[in-house]
Formats: C-alpha cells, structure tokens, sequence
C-alpha cells in the first residue's frame, strides 16, 4: 500500500544529534526513565496526561508512542542525555496537516533538568526537522498561560505569539487559557 511521505518519516523516526541532547525513538527500555520525572506532579500539571500512578501507567505510554510509530502518524522524539543517555523528556509532533503543511509539536522535561535551556535546545532541533525534513510551512505550539517558562522556550526558539484562546482546553478538571505560537518557514530562525 502507499505510504504517504509523512507516514514513513513517522515510522522512522531519525536521531537527532544537538550540543547536549540526542532525540531519538522512544523505546520500552525507556518506562525506568520515564516513570523518575512522569510520577512527578509539577510535570504534569500543564500536559494533557496524567501524572504516572505506577511503572505501568509509564510502559503503558510507551506502548502508544511505538504504536503511533507502527501506524506512521505524528509522534514524539525522546530527549536523551549525550553523555549518560538518561531518557529526561519527549517532544514531538501533536498532529500533522498534510493539506496545509502545519504542525503542533508539544514537550515536557524532567524536573531535574529545568532552566539549562535544554527544551529550548531540543525545540529548535525539531523545528529544523519540521521544516528540512517534513517541508512544514509552519509549526504551532500552545501554552497554558500559567506556564509562561514554555512561552520562553518558544519565543527563544524563533516562535512569535499569536494571541490567547480563551479556555480553549480542558485539563485537569478546570478551563484553562491558552497561548498561541507560531513559526512560518519564511521566518528567522534562532
Ligand atoms: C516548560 C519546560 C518545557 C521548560 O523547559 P526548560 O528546559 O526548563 O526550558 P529552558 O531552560 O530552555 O527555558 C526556560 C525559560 O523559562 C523561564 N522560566 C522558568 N520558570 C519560569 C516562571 N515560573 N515564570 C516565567 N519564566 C520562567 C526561564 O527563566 C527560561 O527563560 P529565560 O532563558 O528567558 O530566562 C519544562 O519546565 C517542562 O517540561 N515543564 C513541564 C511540562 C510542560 O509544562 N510542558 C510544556 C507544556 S506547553
């Protein structure tokens, strides 16, 4: 069957190689990783999962995230250390609109290794992807607005506010606001 040009770079995802980070496919051997940060509630308070109750909440979010890759649909890179190849965060593709060439790509990192400008490192490197590798024309991101430290990390990466959706989320039992962001292939990249 045909294979939509997206779909393969989906189901074979590259590595990416940045200063300090590798980005690569997540994998089982990562639920030990995962579950250290995912357990953690600051984590998860501004994603749309749920904090990891057990081992197997985590091996169960790896199981989807290969599954995605299976199916070819947009999925996300695990962030790794260079040096000790500790899994500390994902980030990747929400979805993929083929008719437009744009994207939503989303992050989250381990406590442990906040405001090194690690998710700043890692956005701009799939960024480049999203624009040499998948020739997006342009590339979302949202933040709830009480998260402004994402915010930084878009606007650090070459991404320009576009406004705010007022409780254009559910998360967590309440409305939350959302920012809006955005990069254009024709854009200055940083
Ligand atoms: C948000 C997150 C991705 C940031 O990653 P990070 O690697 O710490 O980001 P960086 O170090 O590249 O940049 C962080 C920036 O936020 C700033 N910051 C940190 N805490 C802040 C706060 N409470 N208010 C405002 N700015 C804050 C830092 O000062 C830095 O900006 P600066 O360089 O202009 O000073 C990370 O905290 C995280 O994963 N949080 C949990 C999951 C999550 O919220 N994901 C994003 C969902 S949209």
């Amino acid at each position: 069957m045909h294979m939509h040009f997206f779909e393969g770079v989906f189901a074979h995802l590259p590595t990416i190689e940045t200063d300090r980070l590798v980005l690569r496919p997540l994998r089982m051997r990562d639920a030990d990783d995962l579950y250290a940060y995912a357990r953690d509630p600051e984590v998860s308070r501004h994603v749309l999962w749920d904090t990891h109750k057990s081992p197997a909440d985590s091996r169960q979010f790896l199981r989807a995230a290969i599954r995605q890759y299976r199916r070819g649909l947009p999925g996300s890179f695990a962030i790794t250390l260079r040096d000790s190849g500790r899994m500390i965060g994902t980030i990747g593709f929400m979805w993929v609109n083929l008719d437009h060439k744009s994207a939503e790509v989303g992050y989250s990192l381990s406590r442990d290794y906040w405001n090194r400008g690690i998710m700043t490192e890692a956005l701009r490197a799939v960024i480049a992807f999203g624009f040499d590798t998948l020739h997006l024309n342009r590339i979302e991101a949202q933040h709830e607005i009480d998260n402004p430290a994402s915010g930084r990390v878009m606007a650090h990466a070459g991404m320009r506010y576009e406004g705010v959706m007022r409780q254009r989320l559910m998360n967590k039992g309440r409305y939350v606001d959302v920012a809006q962001y955005a990069i254009l292939r024709s854009d200055p990249r940083t």
